[in-house]
């Protein structure tokens, strides 16, 4: 294959494939933050993306390409995709095990410590799996790498790669990048001390590593020097270790202001919307829209809306929160009870107040993107409440697309809350009557107040379009 001069390497794709009625393979857009947010770097530049199959549809597609069993190369307006056939047993040890069910728990600070973590001999094998697909990648990049090429590579499922990366192909300028949190020493130490030195010095094989808030990027230089005893120099974030400088950076990521509003023009957001707006009449409309997932807070973000309807009664019949709650990763025990949780609530939040015209909350759980968008133009509140959350760009989609100048509740533990805090009525994610109090303050913010607010969150939201922010990483490797 032509060796490449940009590399980009992630687990989940820009594309995923799936099989219809009739047995053929379709694909869509892949899905999540780290996709969203990149997607649209993959159609301006000439490189390849290197993620691996992760559904039989994506390994039957990688089985049917003309290449190798093991390469599948697709094209996607600029960028080719190199899908990798990684055994299925590794892939279920890497992804759901390591990467879902500890490094994600582990970032996002999830555990219910009482309980868990419990790291026995299966977590051990686990991480074999982790390694060997890790050196899966490597082993792609090296083979498709032109000399000197540059390796963006992405996220906790690849934190081994730049360490292997940069023994075998010293040529190479690497550069990791975090769209997680990342969690402090006193709290990343709970992993095992051999596999919490194997994931620094993993990332430290990179020359950049890149983190989307100073929070993070900070937290990561702190286990640098207490876990390796690595010099480290907090102000200007390097590491030395090994005999080299690392330098760690910091670049937030905001919304792709030309792909939201061309997705938005699709037929089907018009569809949507108009199914929304016959379903919320002349209420005003409060929306959340996540994936089902432990670190977004959205039992805590329905309970904040009981304790609105309960203090402030005279919202009754005048309000509805449509929240869509995406399923996420239903490999992993905690995220199947999770959902369950959300369920519970939702109905019994329905059950105490819904009347013979007015339903509360509308909870869907179909993904449905054109859905999404069209509930950013009509919201008047967004509620945005992660526990903890590495950019979070929901946040920063709502109000560009906004049409009725939306008032962005937002948790202060996400990283967008850097650029959007003054503008948002931030909160504490775990105190519902103050989430309640931020409701009722945005569904009564008077329109000027509104307006001005919104304004200025879609500027900060659009100021570091995903393209800048991809150019500045690779700026960064020189
Ligand atoms: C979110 C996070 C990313 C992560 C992605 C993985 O978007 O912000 O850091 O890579 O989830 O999602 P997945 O569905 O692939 O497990």
């Amino acid at each position: 294959m032509d060796k490449a001069q940009i590399l980009i390497a992630s687990n989940r794709g820009p594309v995923s494939f799936s099989i219809t009625d009739e047995g053929s393979l379709e694909h869509r857009r892949g899905g999540g933050g780290l996709v969203s947010g990149m997607i649209s770097v993959a159609t301006e530049v000439d490189g390849v993306w290197v993620c691996a199959a992760l559904s039989d549809a994506d390994r039957r597609a990688a089985a049917e390409s003309p290449e190798a069993r093991l390469d599948l190369r697709y094209d996607l307006e600029g960028m080719r995709v190199h899908m990798l056939d990684i055994p299925e047993e590794t892939l279920k040890g890497a992804y759901t095990e390591i990467a879902n069910s500890t490094l994600w728990f582990v970032q996002h600070m999830l555990y219910d410590t009482p309980n868990k973590p419990s790291f026995g001999s299966g977590f051990r094998r686990s991480w074999e799996d982790y390694t060997a697909y890790n050196n899966a990648f490597a082993e792609a990049l090296v083979a498709g790498a032109a000399d000197n090429a540059r390796v963006a590579v992405q996220d906790y499922h690849l934190a081994l790669v730049p360490r292997v990366l940069r023994a075998r192909r010293p040529d190479l300028r690497i550069a990791h990048f975090s769209h997680t949190p990342w969690a402090p020493p006193e709290y990343f130490r709970m992993l095992p001390d051999d596999i919490a030195r194997d994931l620094l010095t993993g990332m430290l094989g990179a020359d950049r590593l890149g983190f989307l808030s100073p929070r993070w990027a900070n937290a990561f230089l702190r286990c640098c020097a207490e876990i390796l005893r690595a010099d480290v120099d907090l102000a200007s974030g390097t590491v030395e270790y090994g005999g080299r400088i690392i330098r760690v950076g910091v670049h937030a990521l905001g919304a792709d202001e030309a792909g939201l509003r061309e997705s938005a023009a699709e037929p089907l957001v018009g569809v949507r919307r108009e199914m929304l707006e016959e379903l919320v009449g002349d209420r005003k409309l409060i929306v959340r829209v996540d994936r089902t997932e432990l670190s977004k807070n959205i039992v805590r973000g329905l309970e904040a809306y009981r304790e609105l309807l309960r203090s402030h009664p005279e919202w009754h019949g005048r309000v509805t929160h449509l929240a869509f709650a995406y399923p996420s990763r239903g490999d992993v025990p905690e995220y199947r009870e999770y959902t369950d949780s959300v369920l519970r609530v939702a109905k019994e939040i329905n059950a105490e107040f819904a009347t013979a015209d007015w339903t509360p909350l509308v909870l869907e759980v179909n993904d449905d993107y054109p859905r999404s968008l069209a509930s950013f133009q009509l919201a008047d509140v967004l509620l945005v409440n992660p526990i903890r959350d590495g950019m979070n760009l929901v946040a920063k989609e709502g109000p560009v697309l906004s049409e009725r100048d939306s008032v962005l509740v937002l948790s202060r533990e996400a990283g967008a809350a850097d650029e959007l805090g003054e503008d948002a009525l931030t909160v504490n994610p775990y105190d519902t009557v103050e989430t309640a109090r931020a409701l009722h303050r945005a569904l009564s913010m008077p329109p000027e107040e509104r307006r001005r607010r919104r304004e200025r969150l879609a500027e900060a939201a659009m100021a570091l379009p995903p393209r800048r922010w991809f150019q500045d990483q690779l700026r960064s490797l020189g």
